[in-house]
């Protein structure tokens, strides 16, 4: 084992945790969910005791479609904020993502810095994490070290190119995606680090026969910048803005996923409770955020992530209601009006996005049909 690769890969597990933590917390930024809002239907609303936020996904259920996303491990210091979100979890009954698990298969004696998301949190369910550089031997590994309910597969060309000690070959990746996603035995999920999916992207991963995928995009954690402030030379600044916002990908791989039968989930930039119900209204089945909790978590501390998390769920119900979702995939159906840069994306690439405005209308058209 190489000590160098591993001291550099534990202090970048650090390095990720403070510069995200440094960087504006995307809850208070504008973004592109700002183009997008619920037409209100005055007598849409549905009575509280009907409506809730269960969510049927991966064959189970979860209580909300909102997760904590993949974010950490490795470290001594990232170990211990494990811990705190594994406590989280277990606590609001929210899923939960490991951070890449990479370094578990070059060092062992960093494993109880993902397990506890386990040990403490035996109920709940666990993503382990690996990027597509994997074998299928070592996501078995990480699998079986968390007992993962399922596995995300990163895709992070962008992060890597920028970071300074970057991998620069990436031709293998579909191969041991698909080597993965037959072998591994449990649900794979692609996601990308906040870069988005695109439409290509989501039929290239349904052809390797990936069922599930998170689009990850851009407008909340941005990686370019989080690798280019590690750099001491060759300044990526131009790369700031590179990737599409994750408002933009779901409407840009909502055809082809629905086409091609694979589920969606959807984060990056995922501000609070309104944006849950935007992305679900927008076609994932589930919502991901990291960033903004991972502020909350060091700034305030483990009581405040609980009642963040309790509040986003309360709140994403009482759209729910607003709405007349009973649940969540109901919100599938609510008028959805797309405006200003989303509309211009869709528009260039060729996307209708009238019908996202008038899913009601047959409902409204045959009551007054009598
Ligand atoms: C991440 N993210 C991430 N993703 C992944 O698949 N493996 C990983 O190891 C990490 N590491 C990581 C560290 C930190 C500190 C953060 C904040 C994020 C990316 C994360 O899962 C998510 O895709 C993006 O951060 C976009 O979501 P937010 O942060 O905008 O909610």
């Amino acid at each position: 084992m190489n000590h160098a690769n591993v001291t550099t890969s534990a202090s970048r597990k650090d390095d990720h945790v403070r510069l995200a933590t440094e960087q504006a917390d995307a809850r208070q930024q504008p973004g592109d969910f700002d183009d997008v809002t619920f037409m209100h239907h005055a007598l849409a609303a549905a009575d509280f005791d009907s409506v809730t936020t269960e969510t049927q996904i991966f064959d189970g259920s979860w209580g909300s479609p909102i997760y904590i996303n993949a974010m950490t491990g490795g470290s001594a210091s990232t170990g211990r904020i494990n811990e705190s979100l594994a406590r989280v979890v277990a606590e609001t009954g929210t899923a939960i993502a490991s951070g890449s698990m990479s370094h578990l298969l070059k060092d062992e004696a960093s494993a109880s810095t993902f397990t506890s998301l386990r040990k403490l949190n035996p109920n709940g369910f666990v993503f382990a994490n690996l990027s597509a550089n994997a074998t299928v031997a070592e996501a078995r590994r990480v699998v079986d070290a968390v007992e993962a309910n399922a596995l995300q597969i990163h895709i992070n060309s962008a992060q890597e190119i920028v970071m300074p000690e970057g991998d620069r070959s990436f031709g293998h990746w579909t191969e041991n995606i698909a080597a993965i996603v037959t072998a591994v035995g449990v649900p794979v999920v692609v996601k990308e680090v906040g870069f988005g999916l695109s439409a290509e992207t989501v039929a290239q991963l349904a052809a390797l026969g990936v069922r599930y995928v998170d689009v990850s995009g851009r407008g909340g954690t941005n990686f370019a910048a989080i690798e280019n402030a590690r750099r001491d030379q060759n300044d990526y600044a131009a790369l700031l803005s590179w990737g599409q916002s994750t408002a933009n990908c779901l409407v840009d791989v909502a055809e082809t996923a629905e086409r091609e039968s694979v589920t969606v989930l959807a984060s990056g930039g995922v501000r609070g409770p309104l944006d849950v119900a935007k992305a679900l209204s927008l076609g994932s089945v589930a919502v991901g955020v990291a960033g903004g909790f991972l502020h909350v978590l060091q700034r305030e501390g483990e009581a405040a992530l609980i009642a963040e998390i309790h509040r986003w769920n309360a709140q994403l119900r009482a759209i729910q209601a607003l709405t007349g979702a009973a649940r969540p995939s109901d919100l599938l159906r609510s008028d959805l009006l797309i405006t200003g840069g989303v509309a211009e994306f869709a528009r260039l690439r060729g996307i209708d996005i009238t019908h996202y405005a008038q899913r009601g209308a047959h409902k409204r058209r045959s009551l007054h049909d009598g």
